[in-house]
């Protein structure tokens, strides 16, 4: 990939630009301190003040990113959406090294120019990035933007290398320089021809990754959206030059329609192509899955046409052959590749956001509504009372659930307190053991969005939770 240009195209998404109005801007610090309270995304190292860029997923953070990657991994490695007009594809996965040989991010662009512009300011010390001086704030008091004090004095831009280096070894040298990878896209290139000839796989073929990605960021910002260790899930799809146009279309839609799918409501939502100068110098086409933060319209997922460029680059700088023969057409030629890359910290935060509603009239007026193939926890089971035989009642009932959903058994504090803290996490059924549960063997189970409640023998609970969910 021509890094740079990649990159210039991540400063084009709009997060950074807008100005955040007041409602939004609460909106966003409700949503951050839920987060916390309840653990689904902690600071980083809090206990030392924290680390710029860096965060931590709590227990309910865990399950639910676990969930978003599940979800992506079933739906487009192992059971992916028909092709156009029914064309068949196969779709396989990698799991690549972190840190690779340097000359891979020679070849792939990043050495030579996955920079940022970034501005010094020799008054308070600061480093910024050059293009988003009037949307950062000046750590100078009172606050203003960068470069708005008077004793504010900027250098000249300068390009500042995004990645990360390492040493390989004990010897400090210009020799053992590594890098944490950037992307996790070069491995797939850098693995195309391993994949061709151990897998028994043909063209049209996806090569699937899900991993972390390392960017040293000059301004992390907006809570987890622009961090500097993310994951991202990508795919590199191959295919004859001839069918890029098509299978363009093709993943731009599908990957539209999965988060639309999973919950973002489609207004909240843009498909946006990008104009001809926007595009990178490579990329025949390209369009940005964009989401309505509160901090503004923002990147979740980029879909792009990269032609041929990266596997050239590779053929060129390693001397290997990574063309294809295609025995069908007797063709050989080097693929096209597009490349559906998006990040999961970015998806989980659009989740959360969405997921977040309030309603003043109940007991939790904040709570979290996610699709149930999201949610952290499926269902939670309550005796009403931890005495008189309805932890008797309710454990066997938990014990059964859990073999086949992530649940949760509370016994402690009253019921309305527990139905609160289920909403918080977006739990989507609690099961409530009751005095009536001991004479007629029912048991309550109470939905998530509108709290109402239905009254089911005992046994009926896993069905109950199957049905309910379709999962
Ligand atoms: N292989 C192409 C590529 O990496 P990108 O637009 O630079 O393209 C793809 O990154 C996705 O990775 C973005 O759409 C975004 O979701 C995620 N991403 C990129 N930089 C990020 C960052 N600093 N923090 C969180 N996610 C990031």
């Amino acid at each position: 990939m021509a890094a740079q240009s990649n990159q210039s195209k991540a400063n084009q998404s709009k997060p950074d630009k807008s100005k955040p109005d007041k409602s939004k801007s609460d909106k966003m610090e409700k949503i951050v301190s839920l987060c916390r309270r309840r653990g689904f995304i902690f600071q980083s190292s809090e206990i030392y003040g924290g680390i710029g860029g860096f965060w931590d997923y709590g227990p309910l953070g865990t399950e639910l990113k676990r969930n978003i990657k599940d979800a992506w991994w079933q739906d487009m490695v192992r059971n992916p959406p028909a092709g156009p007009n029914g064309k068949a594809f196969q779709m396989v996965g990698l799991d690549c090294s972190i840190i690779m040989n340097p000359k891979v991010w020679e070849a792939s662009g990043h050495v030579g120019g996955f920079s940022d512009p970034m501005v010094d300011c020799k008054a308070c010390k600061g480093r910024f990035r050059a293009d988003q001086t009037a949307d950062t704030a000046c750590p100078k008091k009172p606050s203003k933007m960068v470069g708005e004090h008077k004793e504010c004095d900027l250098t000249d831009p300068r390009e500042f290398n995004l990645m990360f280096k390492t040493h390989i070894g004990a010897l400090e040298g210009s020799s053992s320089v590594a890098y944490l990878r950037p992307e996790t896209a070069q491995g797939i290139f850098a693995n195309f021809k391993n994949v061709i000839d151990s897998s028994r796989v043909k063209l049209p073929l996806g090569i699937a990754q899900i991993g972390k990605s390392f960017r040293n960021e000059i301004n992390p910002r907006n809570f987890t959206f622009r961090s500097r260790e993310f994951e991202q899930y990508e795919i590199e799809f191959f295919c004859h030059p001839s069918e890029a146009d098509e299978w363009y279309t093709f993943w731009r839609d599908v990957r539209h329609a999965w988060y639309v799918g999973l919950g973002l409501r489609s207004d909240m939502l843009v498909l946006r192509e990008h104009e001809g100068k926007e595009l990178a110098h490579y990329a025949k086409g390209c369009a940005d899955v964009e989401y309505d933060f509160p901090f503004g319209m923002a990147e979740l997922e980029g879909i792009a046409n990269r032609t041929d460029y990266d596997l050239k680059a590779h053929i060129e700088k390693s001397g290997k052959d990574l063309s294809y023969f295609d025995d069908q057409r007797k063709e050989r030629f080097v693929p096209y590749v597009i490349e559906p890359s998006g990040g999961v910290d970015r998806s989980l935060l659009a989740f959360i956001t969405e997921a977040y509603t309030v309603d003043e009239n109940r007991a939790s007026p904040e709570f979290m509504k996610f699709h149930p193939r999201l949610a952290p926890i499926k269902a939670a089971i309550f005796p009403l009372v931890a005495k008189d035989g309805m932890p008797d009642i309710a454990e066997p009932i938990y014990n059964e659930l859990r073999k086949h959903y992530a649940c949760q058994y509370d016994a402690k504090q009253s019921i309305g307190k527990r139905y609160a803290r289920m909403d918080e996490a977006g739990t989507p059924f609690c099961f409530t053991i009751d005095g009536q549960s001991k004479e007629d063997g029912t048991v309550t189970v109470r939905n998530r969005d509108d709290a109402s409640q239905d009254r089911i023998d005992k046994s009926r609970c896993l069905e109950y939770l199957r049905d309910q969910l379709q999962l």
